[in-house]
């Protein structure tokens, strides 16, 4: 079986763009792949964050994440700080990667332009990053096309090490999640839904109430021409909601299109599937919260479960780079 490898920055809560794009692919993965889930906490600390919301938000994504279906019986879901070997690891990466190749990121770029303090670990982010994928022999890391940059370096670094100290991890993979994966924000089209965006009425948490889905939904900015067709280019507004139907109800956007001649007709029912989708994973979440011991102990199972192929990793990569055995 494939090793599908994935990473999720701990960030309290998930938009709907998340979970059409992303978390539905993670979900169905479990099934047919060896899947290993990582919450990215390490990688959270390359900005400034408050201690105490950094762990609440840590426990709450876990949650969410069980909520929306990734089940720690069928893959591996566990916090990267539990796991040593991804700081062992990285450190070894970082003596792979070069000063140009990080020079190189534009998310780097991006990041360091917003933030007033610029940490070195921002800077080698991506060196941790390459550490979480090769540590587990991952064959395909499904993440959007935002990442391609990262999994690159993760290639090249991977290669680089193979060839100095002969085979020692698996290149591999970045496969760009299909279906559904176009969420924009509902006021701005044009871009994705996004938290960093602070668009509060473009944006749909997946807690978020059914009065206020609806209400987000009736207000999303369409357009005057007032036909209900598929078109990204000419037509955002109402592409992207037939896209978020459509992703919704697991059924191609341009076919959802003949179904609606109205946009009234088209946000009432992109709403109603919408709530649908999200309220049993609202129910679960309410659950899994009021018990966050059994959060824990189910993320030290995943801890447990990781380690013990990340360990056998390190210690192959430690040894092949020459150093000691302790
Ligand atoms: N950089 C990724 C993001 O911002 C998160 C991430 C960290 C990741 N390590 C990973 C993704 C490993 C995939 C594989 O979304």
């Amino acid at each position: 079986m494939a090793r599908v490898f994935s990473g999720i920055q701990p960030s309290g809560d998930l938009h709907l763009g998340n979970l059409l794009g992303a978390l539905m692919n993670w979900v169905n993965h479990q099934e047919e792949h060896d899947a290993v889930y990582c919450i990215v906490d390490l990688h959270a600390l390359t900005l400034p964050k408050d201690p105490e919301e950094l762990r609440s938000n840590t426990l709450q994504l876990a949650q969410l994440l069980m909520a929306v279906g990734l089940d720690p019986n069928k893959s591996t879901l566990f916090v990267q700080s539990h796991v040593q070997e991804h700081s062992q690891l990285a450190w070894l990466m970082e003596c792979t990667v070069s000063f140009g190749e990080l020079s190189r990121m534009t998310a780097f770029k991006d990041k360091s332009d917003r933030s007033e303090f610029i940490s070195a670990g921002l800077f080698t982010y991506p060196a941790l990053q390459a550490a979480d994928i090769l540590l587990y022999d991952t064959d395909l890391v499904p993440v959007g096309d935002d990442q391609r940059q990262h999994i690159e370096i993760t290639r090249d670094v991977a290669e680089r090490f193979n060839h100095r100290f002969g085979e020692t991890f698996v290149v591999p993979q970045h496969v760009i999640p299909k279906a559904g994966a176009r969420v924009m924000d509902l006021q701005h089209p044009e871009r994705k839904m996004s938290k960093s965006e602070h668009s509060v009425n473009g944006t749909i948490n997946v807690l978020e109430n059914p009065d206020s889905v609806r209400k987000k939904i009736k207000r999303a900015v369409t357009d005057s021409d007032g036909e209900v067709r598929f078109d990204f280019e000419e037509k955002a507004g109402v592409s992207n909601l037939l896209s978020i139907l459509g992703a919704a109800k697991g059924i191609p956007p341009s076919e959802v299109a003949t179904s609606f001649e109205r946009y009234g007709d088209l946000k009432a029912a992109t709403a109603d599937a919408v709530i649908e989708l999200l309220s049993p994973i609202q129910e679960r979440f309410a659950d899994l919260q009021s018990d966050p011991a059994e959060t824990r102990r189910l993320l030290q199972v995943g801890a447990d479960k990781a380690r013990e192929v990340a360990s056998a990793t390190l210690t192959r990569a430690q040894h092949n780079c020459g150093l000691l055995e302790s």
